[in-house]
């Protein structure tokens, strides 16, 4: 067993034993993301019902000309937990840029989609960094004197509270520095029922996402909750402007973790995750917020999503 391993195992015992103990009934959504929650998520980013990804890779696709003109040839490019970069080869062959830096804590993912990534761009001069995108980030020597543009897809912003995307978009300033540029893809607010559809598809391929949470836990912290007893529940929030997926006890139920004893009632509900959405003006608002000036946006006919980018300027003194 590894370091890493190790602590991913400690803190997802702590995580786990906080929500049951203390009774805060909430995880982390980062623990969804298992071998098998990263195969169902791939599963749903084809799901009928699940637009956001299809959505945003066409904007990336149809306005490489736009990019090129608006963000320039010769940047580098830093992704913010790039995964497997499915979506960044589009940005790339529109903008020729000077290197590409992708930021990801998972250092195994990394260097494989690396590795592929560099077969499509022989040329392109790439530098994985490991490294927790939620704080500052030390970039490569190699792009120190490059001008830069980040590059955070996928609406992931919208999986933070308010506060914490604002952190986040300070240290990207933080790590960018003031000049450089941001690309950023958000998801909009839109009927909620197509909202609820995208979160609780009728495959049942979401809920199954959620409840392997359950299973994961079984799996690695000697568990024996029992899954068929819980339901994947995707509601919309009006007031905070976001979907939010819990996983319900449909019975009063005992059951233990680590050798500990705990119940549920039925119908408490454990938060596992939330998805926020945007105006465009609420979006401009959170980036201004973080420091970065909006210069201009794209999106699909619908409306469903949309890519900004904006600019760190030095900051002016208020009037
Ligand atoms: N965070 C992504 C999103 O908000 C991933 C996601 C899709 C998700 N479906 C989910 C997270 C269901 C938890 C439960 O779109």
């Amino acid at each position: 067993m590894d370091m890493t391993t190790t602590l991913v195992d400690h803190t997802f015992r702590k995580d786990v034993r906080r929500c049951f103990e203390q009774q805060t009934y909430a995880l982390p959504a980062r623990w969804l993301y298992d071998r098998r929650g990263s195969e169902l998520f791939e599963e749903i980013t084809e799901l009928p019902e699940y637009y956001p990804t299809r959505t945003e890779t066409k904007l990336l696709r149809d306005h490489g000309a736009d990019f090129a003109k608006a963000i320039g040839e010769g940047r580098a490019v830093i992704e913010f937990g790039s995964g497997s970069s499915v979506k960044t080869p589009h940005l790339l062959r529109a903008l020729n840029p000077a290197a590409y830096v992708p930021i990801d804590i998972s250092g195994e993912f990394l260097e494989h989609s690396a590795a592929i990534l560099q077969e499509d761009f022989p040329d392109l001069p790439i530098h994985p960094v490991e490294a927790d995108f939620m704080t500052r980030v030390e970039l490569p020597d190699a792009v120190a004197d490059l001008p830069k543009l980040g590059f955070f897809p996928g609406s992931t912003i919208g999986n933070m509270i308010a506060r914490s995307s604002v952190d986040l978009l300070r240290f990207m300033r933080e790590t960018l520095g003031i000049g450089s540029q941001l690309l950023i893809g958000l998801d909009r607010v839109k009927d909620p029922n197509v909202l609820i559809d995208a979160y609780d598809d009728s495959a049942g391929v979401t809920a199954q996402f959620s409840l392997n949470l359950l299973d994961r836990i079984n799996r690695e912290l000697e568990g024996d909750l029992p899954v068929e007893m819980f339901r994947h529940v995707a509601t919309w929030n009006d007031d905070y402007a976001r979907v939010e997926i819990y996983l319900e006890a449909q019975a009063d139920m005992t059951f233990s973790i680590d050798g500990k004893k705990h119940g549920l009632s039925k119908g408490q509900r454990i938060h596992i995750e939330n998805s926020h959405k945007f105006g465009l003006r609420d979006a401009r608002l959170m980036l201004r917020a973080g420091g970065w000036s909006p210069l201009c946006d794209w999106s699909d006919e619908q409306d469903y999503f949309t890519l900004i980018l904006a600019e760190a300027h030095p900051y002016k003194h208020a009037p």
